[in-house]
């Protein structure tokens, strides 16, 4: 079961730069469009748990809404604080216009 993929989202729902929230598998993960290319990673901020979903997508550099910390989408790691430790990021797969969520790639659950 850890390593299906999971519907998360369409493809037309997501133009390049779009930030969207999903549920797979019981976490809350969010979904980005760096230039077509998509990216899923927990959508929970880990310095004190604001949706990075609703915060912006420049490049592919999240900013959590709260205060200000930034995330890479790819990687999950810190770019700027207050958080110091990273999101987890989850493998993505386009099949037709679904955009699937697998497995975690990396970081913390
Ligand atoms: S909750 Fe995200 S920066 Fe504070």
């Amino acid at each position: 079961m850890e390593n299906e993929f999971v519907p998360g989202a369409k493809v037309g729902e997501m133009a390049p730069g779009d930030l969207k929230l999903v549920e797979a598998r019981g976490q809350m993960v969010a979904l980005a469009n760096v230039d077509g290319q998509h990216y899923a990673f927990g959508d929970t901020c880990t310095h004190m748990e604001c949706s990075l979903s609703d915060g912006n997508l420049e490049g592919d550099v999240v900013e959590c809404p709260c205060h200000g910390s930034q995330f890479n989408v790819r990687t999950g790691a810190v770019e700027d604080g207050p958080a110091q430790q990273p999101v987890p990021v989850y493998a993505v797969r386009i099949q037709g216009q679904d955009i699937l969520i697998g497995p975690k790639k990396a970081g913390p659950a």
